[in-house]
């Protein structure tokens, strides 16, 4: 099986869905491999009250017949969602698909937080693009103060952010995300550090790993 296959993500999406229980609220995530956890969790045929980080998933999960609400909750018990990049510290690079701000408020909020990816994503260290959303008020200001930041082509997000990357060289992930989140105009960064993170299901071929990162 070639790497990055859609069944790695499929594997690696089970595994994760296995994790959820009948009663829970779950934070569902966005992108290629949720597309995968959403049919296994419908499968599961359990009673959940889901949080949707996107329109997208939002859409798909409602029909599939998931109880999705509004995200008027402070815990939920699970998280699931995708990573562009994984390093072997646990730290993640999401927002490939623009929902990284989301994405961070579901996971921070949840009391286990899963990343489900196929085998082209772990790195060993972490490399440029990292994924902004910055507010537009004053974002020629921003992005001069940010200097190695590049506008993306995509529509502003659901909260009105402007979609950006960082796309210059870094070596600590720790000193960016402190740089990033100290900058006024900053919504939200991509840089999720391991103490976010619970467990990672990386599927390699007919096998998935579970490691598991920071229990909490
Ligand atoms: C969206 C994300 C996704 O989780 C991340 O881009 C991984 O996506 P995919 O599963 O399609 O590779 O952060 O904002």
């Amino acid at each position: 099986m070639p790497a990055g296959t859609e069944e790695e993500k499929q594997r690696a999406a089970i595994a994760a869905a296995a994790l959820v229980e009948d009663g829970m609220t779950v934070g569902l995530g966005t992108g290629s491999t949720v597309a995968y956890l959403l049919p296994a969790l419908a499968a599961r045929d359990l009673s959940l009250r889901c949080v949707a980080t996107s329109p997208q998933t939002e859409w798909a999960a409602l029909q599939l017949g998931l109880r999705v609400e509004p995200f008027t909750v402070a815990h939920l018990d699970i998280a699931i969602d995708g990573a562009d990049q994984i390093s072997p510290e646990g730290w993640l690079v999401k927002g490939a698909g623009a929902a990284h701000t989301r994405e961070k408020l579901v996971a921070a909020t949840a009391e286990r937080f899963v990343v489900i990816a196929d085998s082209t994503k772990p790195v060993r260290a972490l490399h440029p693009p990292i994924p902004l959303e910055l507010l537009a008020f004053g974002l020629e200001s921003t992005l001069a103060r940010l200097g190695t930041v590049q506008r993306r082509g995509v529509p502003i997000s659901p909260d009105g952010g402007v979609i950006a990357d960082f796309i210059g060289e870094f070596s600590d992930p720790a000193d960016l995300a402190r740089r990033l989140e100290s900058t006024p105009g900053m919504v939200d960064h991509g840089l999720f550090p391991p103490d976010m993170v619970s467990i990672i299901f990386v599927a390699q071929g007919q096998s998935v790993e579970r490691r598991d990162v920071s229990p909490r």
